[in-house]
């Protein structure tokens, strides 16, 4: 079955808005994280990144007390980062690129230019118990880079395929980029997570892509909550994620 952990950080971006600095502050992550747990969701994503520009150290800290189900704790490959991962023991992490200036994580890890540190990396976390993933685009040479330093999961950029949904012809090479992708990382003995600008509209084709085993999804959930609450807004995207068969090919007219 297709797993879907829900990516809570905009829900701090909106706390952040008025509570920067604060103690407290609504709405709550942590509440939104058992939200999301109660309408089915299978884990819970949070991004702690170096600017702290939304979810914060205690709410890692909380949301690791706090959540039932999975947490999946993004981050930069940043020594304090990666003490705070080890500190906090989150289920998996997931290592992500991270630059200031981004409005959100732009485009995937660069595994290739970095294995020794990844290698260090995943170890210290293999020694913790602590799964890896890496977050990649869609490319073989990331993919090969994944499997040689010794991550467990690869999670599959899709940014370019949302970004391009609307272009049928783009869309569709967007689409045979991720099967080529997550095929090859199948075979090399890579697990395979997808996630970035997914939404109820671009889902359902993303189910010719074979072997994923969950989508990780934070924007266009909490962008929808703010009009359906977020039970729902969960509950529409398992609906959309239903019957995800992880073996078909896309055809050229998909
Ligand atoms: N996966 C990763 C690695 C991410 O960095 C993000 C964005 O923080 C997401 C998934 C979720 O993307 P979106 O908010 O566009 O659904």
């Amino acid at each position: 079955m297709l797993k879907l952990g829900v990516n809570i950080d905009h829900v701090a971006t909106l706390r952040q808005a008025r509570y920067r600095g604060m103690e407290r502050g609504e709405p709550d992550p942590i509440a939104a994280a058992r939200l999301c747990e109660e309408a089915g969701a299978h884990g819970i994503t949070a991004h702690l990144r170096e600017d702290r520009r939304h979810i914060v150290d205690r709410d890692i800290v909380a949301l690791r007390r706090a959540v039932r189900t999975r947490l999946n704790f993004e981050m930069a490959n940043a020594p304090e980062i990666v003490g705070i991962a080890l500190s906090v023991r989150p289920d998996i992490v997931c290592i992500v690129p991270e630059k200031r200036e981004e409005i959100s994580t732009e485009g995937g890890l660069d595994v290739r230019g970095h294995e020794a540190a990844l290698r260090e990396t995943i170890r210290r976390m293999d020694d913790a118990g602590i799964a890896v993933s890496l977050f990649v685009d869609p490319e073989p040479s990331q993919i090969e880079a994944s499997a040689r330093v010794g991550a467990g999961f690869i999670e599959l950029h899709t940014g370019a395929y949302a970004e391009v949904f609307h272009r049928k012809a783009e869309r569709n090479r967007e689409l045979e980029r991720l099967v080529a992708a997550s095929e090859h990382a199948h075979r090399s003995g890579l697990r395979v997570n997808a996630g970035h600008g997914l939404n109820l509209e671009n889902l359902p084709l993303l189910h010719l892509v074979p072997h994923l085993e969950e989508l990780n999804i934070g924007h266009s959930i909490i962008s929808r909550a703010v009009f359906v609450g977020l039970e729902r807004a969960v509950k529409e995207v398992l609906a959309a994620m239903e019957g995800y068969g992880g073996t078909s090919r896309p055809s050229a007219d998909a």
